[in-house]
């Protein structure tokens, strides 16, 4: 019975999933996602936003198109073939300004030990551009009692640096590498 109970625990603890952005709104998927990553992708990363890529990862079948689908940039989100790359949800979208202060919330719903950090990211290159405008060494440390976690791994500050106008993302990246799994969400904006 207990053997029982642990296991339908687990199976919650997945299910329910672990880290995401929830504000800013962070981008969602969309067709063309859809048809480059295949259904069964797809439907593991909008069932549970906050999951683990890993989990969309051992659901890739033939559908899925290696070409077209990255799923360790911006969860597989940055599909098409526009100049940035970038064809569902653009309309979930913020103009910036340089040196702006934007305010993160984020929601983490499991512990696992890792590092963290948000960057500004080409969605053309689909690579980080310039140094992480925050950064955790240590993210989520497990050992640490929730009631003392820091503070700024929830909530925290980024400023927008100077960039060439274009359309770009904040992406958050959490790399659990106490049980490697890695969590993204990425920010649209123009500047
Ligand atoms: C796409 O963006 C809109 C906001 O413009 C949002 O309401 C919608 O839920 C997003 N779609 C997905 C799949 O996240
Ligand atoms: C896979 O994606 C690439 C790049 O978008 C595209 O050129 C190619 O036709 C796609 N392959 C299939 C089988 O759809
Ligand atoms: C920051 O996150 C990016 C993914 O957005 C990752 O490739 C990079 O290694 C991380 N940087 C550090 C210093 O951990
Ligand atoms: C977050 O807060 C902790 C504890 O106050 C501090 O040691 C750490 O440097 C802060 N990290 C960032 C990225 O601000
Ligand atoms: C996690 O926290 C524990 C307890 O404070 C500490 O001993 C350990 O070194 C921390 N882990 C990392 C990777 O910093
Ligand atoms: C973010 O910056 C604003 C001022 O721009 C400040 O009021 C707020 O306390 C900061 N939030 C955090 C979590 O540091
Ligand atoms: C992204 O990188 C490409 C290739 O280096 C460059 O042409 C483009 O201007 C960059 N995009 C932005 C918005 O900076």
């Amino acid at each position: 019975m207990l053997t029982i109970l642990v296991l339908i625990s687990i199976f919650v603890i997945q299910v329910l999933g672990h880290g995401r952005v929830t504000s800013p709104k962070p981008r969602g998927g969309g067709t063309k996602h859809q048809a480059a990553c295949g259904a069964a992708v797809a439907k593991v990363l909008s069932s549970d936003p906050a999951g683990p890529i890993e989990n969309a990862v051992a659901k890739i079948d033939s559908s899925y198109n290696a070409t077209a689908c990255h799923l360790y940039f911006c969860r597989g989100y940055n599909v098409g073939v526009s100049p940035n790359r970038w064809e569902d949800n653009t309309s979930n979208t913020r103009k910036y300004k340089a040196g702006q202060v934007v305010p993160f919330t984020i929601d983490i719903v499991a512990h696992h030990t890792g590092t963290a950090n948000v960057s500004v990211v080409n969605l053309t290159t689909q690579k980080v551009i310039g140094s992480p405008l925050i950064y955790w060494k240590v993210y989520s440390n497990t050992s640490i009692p929730i009631s003392q976690k820091p503070a700024n791994e929830t909530a925290f500050n980024v400023t927008i640096p100077s960039l060439p106008s274009g359309h770009y993302a904040l992406q958050w990246w959490w790399w659990a590498y106490s049980n490697k799994q890695t969590y993204e969400s990425c920010i649209d904006f123009t500047i």
